[in-house]
């Protein structure tokens, strides 16, 4: 088999994002994807809104990859598809029209974790971005996931902490909530916590032993605070908005950076990658630039455009399968808690 001309269709549909891409080897040539802007009025996404909006996204998205990539679709060797962890009313959606897809052009089947293909996302060849090396720690931060992952090989990784209840964009959007800011506060909250004092207000740490997460106590610790601060001062909110920011922001990032911390000491590994859409949190590259002095780390961020959830990252997996010749079903299934 060779591995010289080989295009393959992405497609993820597990949360709000209905997005389509195709790889030709291991170079990306198009990447879309279609936000869902509907959820922004409800604070969070809506499960059913999100699956219908995938309906109405799914073949034009596809139909834009195609062309941005200036393939048709006889052309493709392989379907691959988002098969979990999400919303199943969403992943439905993308793993129908891919597995119809596939059959149809009678070409095989791939089906991809997501999980995986954020942490995979950094072996798409991109100038100026480098590839960690084996092994590495992966951290995964997003609206819907945080974790800390050893990876000692593509499709050799461990879980070795995670959160035990909200994930570390949800601890951003609820703070932000809080705030009255938009959804999703996470890119306003960075906005403004670069323009106010991060020690201006102490919020305390969760005490979560090992590698794991905890970011509920921090959402109402700040719940408190706020309600106690603004009985006192009406305008508290107001007045100290960027300060209030960079508080949070500078907690939130505290907690992150003594986990992965936690995790280079016990398993030696100093290569850390990054994922998720906090990646593109100011704060957090900061102090993993931080941590190349300090700790001696090299740090890995891929470029933005694959980072938060993408079609190309589950492309790249996509390609990795097809070279081992690993494939689905017709009868796979959908799976919203699927483990890495
Ligand atoms: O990866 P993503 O686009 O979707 C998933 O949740 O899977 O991540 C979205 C999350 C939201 O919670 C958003 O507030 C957060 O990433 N986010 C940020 C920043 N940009 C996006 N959080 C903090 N600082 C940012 N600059
Ligand atoms: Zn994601």
């Amino acid at each position: 088999m060779s591995s010289q001309n080989i295009y393959i269709l992405g497609i993820e549909s597990s949360c709000d994002d209905t997005a389509a891409s195709v790889i030709h080897n291991g170079k990306i040539l198009s990447n879309v994807v279609a936000s869902q802007k509907i959820h922004e009025e409800y604070g969070g996404v809506v499960p059913e809104l999100a699956s219908r909006a995938h309906q109405q996204n799914i073949v034009p998205v596809v139909h834009q990859a195609l062309k941005k990539a200036n393939i048709t679709k006889d052309e493709l060797n392989a379907v691959a598809f988002t098969r979990g962890p999400g919303l199943m009313g969403s992943l439905l959606v993308g793993t129908s029209f891919a597995k119809s897809f596939a059959y149809g052009l009678n070409i095989p089947l791939i089906d991809i974790n997501h999980m995986q293909a954020h942490i995979l996302a950094h072996f798409i060849d991109e100038e100026g971005f480098e590839k960690p090396p084996f092994p590495f720690l992966a951290m995964t931060i997003s609206g819907g996931h945080t974790q800390i992952v050893k990876v000692d090989n593509y499709f050799d990784m461990t879980v070795i902490g995670e959160t035990i209840d909200d994930a570390v964009g949800e601890a951003f959007d609820k703070s932000g909530k809080l705030l009255g800011l938009g959804y999703p506060a996470g890119p306003e909250i960075d906005k403004r916590a670069k323009l106010g004092n991060p020690k201006a207000f102490q919020f305390t740490k969760p005490k979560v032993s090992g590698l794991n997460f905890s970011f509920s106590g921090l959402k109402t610790a700040i719940l408190y605070f706020i309600q106690r601060e603004v009985k006192a001062n009406p305008n508290f909110i107001t007045e100290n908005l960027n300060d209030i920011c960079a508080s949070i922001q500078y907690t939130i990032i505290g907690i992150l950076i003594d986990k992965l911390k936690l995790a280079s000491k016990q398993t030696g590994i100093k290569h850390i990658a990054i994922g998720g859409g906090v990646s593109a949190n100011s704060g957090i590259r900061q102090a993993l630039k931080d941590g190349k002095q300090k700790f001696g780390w090299t740090t890995y961020v891929p470029k933005f455009e694959f980072t938060t959830d993408n079609a190309a990252m589950i492309a790249i997996v996509g390609y990795l399968k097809y070279l081992e010749g690993d494939f689905a079903k017709q009868d796979v299934m959908a799976s919203a808690r699927l483990k890495i």
